[in-house]
């Protein structure tokens, strides 16, 4: 059976920076308060008429694809993840498509929200392990600011989530060596704990004044409830993949979890008793991207040579669903 190895990473990110003090301007709070909760200190907001969900998974797509050393036209494949797309339908994975010039090829969308990408990697190594598809290209994008509501009803969500995009190009090899397995896992029941309502289908009108007015537009989470639940799920998803693979968490070189909250990275640390440069963190830099900061987090620690050849990399998530999910890689 092929593996999947990862042979190339991209990200990009919008030019414009919004600092914790550009938001204390603009709603009650402070940049004390955000750093000392959530560890941000600033994050990308996209620039309207400049960057477009779909477009920013193009360019993070075209970085992954040169560092790749392939050609554009041997990608067979898209899986796109996003819950931010730029039409109610179709999904962004073939906006981005038509923009590759890659007309023809099947453009897949997922919408597991934070845990968005490594469904995305889990459906392109199955695809990969069958020998359907031989290189694959795996997005994850999001444009969160427009859904958040910028008041100060809105404080503890709208200083957390971010916009920007990130990739990965997958292809099939028969060493030994690439993805070793992917878990994946939901909980429907806390469905409600963070979610955007609207326009939701099952509406006589999905778009009134008045649904306006109510604010259901904007993304809501009950911040308690997510981190009490993250804190679990994501070491019980990083233990379920290292006993699958009958690994210990020593073995890990490197783990990525999402950037949800650097409180949350800092306590699955703590749990896993692993040295600080074993973790990945960047959300001080680039807030919580949703489907895109895994990637955004990889492609960073790739550039900068944290990820070296035969090294065990671990990737988890946790999010909106509620769904959780991890990945181990042998690079
Ligand atoms: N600035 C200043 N004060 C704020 C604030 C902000 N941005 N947001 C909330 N507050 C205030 C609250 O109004 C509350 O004030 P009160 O005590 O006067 O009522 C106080 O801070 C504490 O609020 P609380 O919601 O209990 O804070 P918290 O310690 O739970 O932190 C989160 C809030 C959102 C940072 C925290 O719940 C969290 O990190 N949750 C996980 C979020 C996450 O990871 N989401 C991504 C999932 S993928």
């Amino acid at each position: 059976m092929k593996q999947s190895k990862i042979i190339g990473l991209g990200h990009y990110v919008p030019q414009n920076v919004v600092t914790n003090d550009d938001l204390s301007k603009i709603i009650d709070t402070n940049n004390e308060w955000i750093v000392e909760r959530t560890g941000i200190h600033e994050r990308r907001w996209f620039e309207p008429g400049v960057d477009t969900n779909a477009n920013m998974g193009t360019k993070a797509a075209q970085m992954a694809i040169e560092r790749a050393g392939i050609d554009v036209k041997e990608i067979d494949f898209i899986v796109f993840a996003t819950i931010t797309p730029d039409y109610f339908f179709p999904g962004s994975g073939v906006l981005m498509q038509r923009e590759l010039g890659l007309q023809g090829i099947g453009a897949l969308d997922i919408r597991n929200a934070c845990s968005g990408f490594i469904y995305a990697l889990s459906i392109a190594d199955q695809f990969i392990k069958t020998s359907m598809y031989k290189t694959i290209l795996v997005v994850g994008a999001e444009i969160q600011s427009s859904a958040l509501d910028k008041s100060d009803a809105g404080r503890s969500s709208s200083v957390i989530f971010a916009d920007g995009a990130g990739a990965a190009v997958l292809q099939a090899t028969d060493a030994q060596s690439g993805i070793l397995s992917t878990h994946l896992h939901a909980d429907g029941d806390f469905a409600e704990e963070l979610y955007v309502k609207d326009p939701g289908s099952s509406r006589t009108v999905r778009l009134s004044p008045e649904l306006i007015e109510s604010g259901s537009f904007n993304l809501h989470m009950n911040g308690n409830a997510v981190f009490k639940h993250a804190v679990v799920r994501f070491q019980e998803v990083i233990m379920e993949a290292l006993a699958h693979n009958k690994l210990d968490k020593s073995d890990i070189d490197l783990l990525i979890p999402h950037q949800a909250n650097l409180r949350i990275s800092s306590f699955i640390q703590q749990q896993l008793t692993l040295p600080d440069e074993k973790v990945f963190n960047n959300i001080m830099h680039y807030g919580n991207t949703t489907a895109a900061s895994i990637p955004i987090a990889m492609s960073e620690a790739w550039g900068k040579g944290l990820i070296k050849e035969g090294d065990l990399i671990c990737l988890a998530a946790f999010g909106s669903g509620f769904t959780w999910a991890s990945a181990l890689i042998r690079w």
